[in-house]
């Protein structure tokens, strides 16, 4: 990874470009409204607090033991914190099935606990940003109960998509829809005779009835939740599946019904990226300002907004919609040098109509970690790839999300026996493909095994998903000491970012350095290039980088590293 020697302050050296011909493209991709607003380049740290820091030893995450960490977040440089959900749920899908979307799960604390971590964050400079999932709630919320047990056609059920089936009693599902959780979208109840009665949609599991959003009860009790949370001091919402919400209202058959659960991806357009949608996010987007002009504090939103295309995903941030949406065709993007430069371009522009900027991600807690994703046949190319890749996503005009253990250069577990996995995808489909347990392991901070300081020592309970041996060589402790770790190459690139003039520009423009080479300036005078080959090749600038993935002598840009130069560019 980094050496020391490669790490130069910026300033310390001077050089040149050289190699490099006109762009390929011949296209500089700006941002047309260069506007505020603190998220526009933000980076933000994922916690997944079910496995990040065990306060009181029942082997779970808490809200407590991510307050004790804060200090390590701010010394990594990352600008706040996104909490998945914490709130009262069974679990069926860890926390994105609520039963109470204003309390805190008793195994995560209360809501002293989450004042605490406010002041927390508020004491050392971190923004905080809370989930919330309005498409789905849990089989155990309130509504959902009394829908269950309200008649056909009452408002109970009307929060909720309740429909008779097809076929001659009723038998079969009301449409063809399937999800990307595996299996039909549609379950049968039981009506309060004893007698197999309507059908309810869910997108996800079973546990996960869908609201109808068409119900204006909906967006009311949205907003009171949101208005709940900002009151607490949230600084931002993360919005689950921003894409979902409203369903084509006839909730007519799919023309491929096996495709979302194929793809593993929201492709059914009857189900996904509905018009009205939009006009949510413009009541939250009003939510939010109304809160900025009590205080000046800008309130953010970030939405999952899994769509098609870069051009759809920027109607989601048009000036008075959300903010910022999390752009997954490059998290999607193979080690590929002409796929990665053709998403980081599509994005720029696409993105940067709208005013707003690209929110680049690489990791979140339902992928593959990049360590094991980058690494294709070959082991040994992954951590180098993952941190190249990390080093290009800090280089671009943006915000970007890092997913708890990144900076550890955790790889993913792939070997938990069967009966260990808890993700319902599993259960689903009976397939491990897809599943999400293995970059969920609970976070190794210290010591040679586990609990790795994820728990305290004498904890009477082990860590809800066990952590492998090798964990030991990626504890926070082991990884602080060494210069050349991941770690230090993230704080390192976040601290070029908050420092250099150059990242205040918007821009992009590629260079030509051949066929393996991803090269761009960012603004004038900062050069970062990518090296997607097999063997070195010579770097696009003389000298010194500033930063590099790896080893990276003067004059040479080594096989799978990413490096960044500070130079004046022609
Ligand atoms: C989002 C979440 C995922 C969850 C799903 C259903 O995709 O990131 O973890 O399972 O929504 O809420
Ligand atoms: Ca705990």
């Amino acid at each position: 990874m980094v050496k020391d020697d490669h790490v130069r302050a910026p300033g310390r050296s001077s050089p040149t470009v050289r190699r490099t011909s006109p762009d390929r493209s011949a296209r500089t991709t700006t941002s047309l409204l260069p506007g505020k607003g603190w998220w526009r380049a933000a980076v933000i740290y994922q916690v997944y607090v079910r496995s990040f820091s065990d306060s009181n030893g029942d082997g779970i995450g808490d809200l407590a033991g991510v307050r004790e960490r804060l200090p390590y977040l701010k010394r990594l440089g990352v600008d706040g914190v996104w909490l998945n959900p914490f709130y009262v749920s069974p679990q069926h899908d860890h926390g994105y099935d609520i039963a109470d979307h204003c309390a805190v799960d008793p195994v995560y604390g209360d809501l002293e606990d989450f004042a605490r971590l406010v002041d927390g964050c508020r004491l050392l400079g971190l923004k905080l940003v809370v989930d919330t999932v309005p498409n789905h709630c849990s089989s155990w919320h309130p509504w959902f109960q009394q829908a269950l047990a309200a008649a056909p056609g009452s408002h109970e059920r009307a929060r909720f998509h309740f429909a008779d089936g097809r076929g001659e009693t009723g038998e079969l599902p009301p449409n063809n829809w399937r999800v990307m959780f595996g299996g039909p979208a549609w379950t049968r109840v039981v009506e309060a005779d004893g007698n197999p009665g309507q059908w309810y949609l869910h997108m996800f599991t079973t546990e996960q009835p869908d609201f109808n959003w068409r119900n204006p009860a909906i967006a009311e009790e949205f907003e009171r939740i949101l208005r709940f949370w900002l009151d607490r001091g949230v600084d931002g919402f993360r919005i689950d599946v921003a894409a979902g919400l409203f369903k084509h209202p006839l909730l007519p058959d799919s023309a491929d019904p096996e495709a979302d659960e194929r793809t593993r991806d929201s492709v059914n357009p009857l189900a996904w990226n509905q018009p009205e949608v939009h006009q949510v996010w413009r009541a939250w987007r009003a939510i939010c300002e109304e809160y900025t002009a009590r205080d000046g504090r800008d309130r953010l939103l970030v939405g999952e907004a899994s769509v098609p295309t870069p051009a759809q995903q920027a109607e989601y941030v048009r000036p008075d919609e959300l903010h910022q949406a999390f752009f997954f065709h490059l998290l999607h993007a193979p080690w590929d040098r002409e796929h990665v430069q053709r998403v980081v371009d599509e994005a720029v522009r696409d993105i940067a109509a709208t005013g707003s900027t690209v929110t680049w991600v690489l990791n979140n807690h339902d992928q593959v970690r990049t360590v094991s994703r980058f690494a294709g046949t070959d082991p040994v190319a992954g951590p180098a790839r993952a941190a190249a890749a990390a080093l290009l996503m800090l280089a671009l005009p943006g915000a970007a999300y890092i997913y708890q253990g990144e900076e550890l250069g955790l790889p993913e577990v792939t070997d938990l026996p069967d009966e260990l996995i808890t993700d319902p995808i599993f259960h689903r489909t009976g397939s491990r493909t897809g599943i999400r347990d293995g970059c969920r392991i609970p976070m190794p901070w210290s010591g040679g095994h586990a609990p790795f300081g994820f728990s305290p020592d004498d904890a009477p309970a082990r860590p809800w998903l066990p952590q492998p041996e090798h964990f030991a060589a990626h504890t926070a402790e082991r990884v602080l000491a060494d210069t050349g770790s991941f770690w230090h190459l993230y704080r390192e690139a976040l601290q070029l970012r908050r420092t250099m003039p150059q990242f205040g520009a918007d821009s992009i423009r590629w260079l030509d350095c051949g066929p393996d080479v991803l090269a761009l300036t960012r603004g004038d005078g900062l050069v970062c290039a990518v090296n997607f080959g097999v063997g070195p090749v010579p770097a696009p600038v003389d000298g010194a980088p500033l930063i590099a993935s790896g080893p990276c002598p003067p004059g040479v840009l080594p096989a799978a590293t990413a490096a960044w130069w500070a130079t004046t560019t022609s």
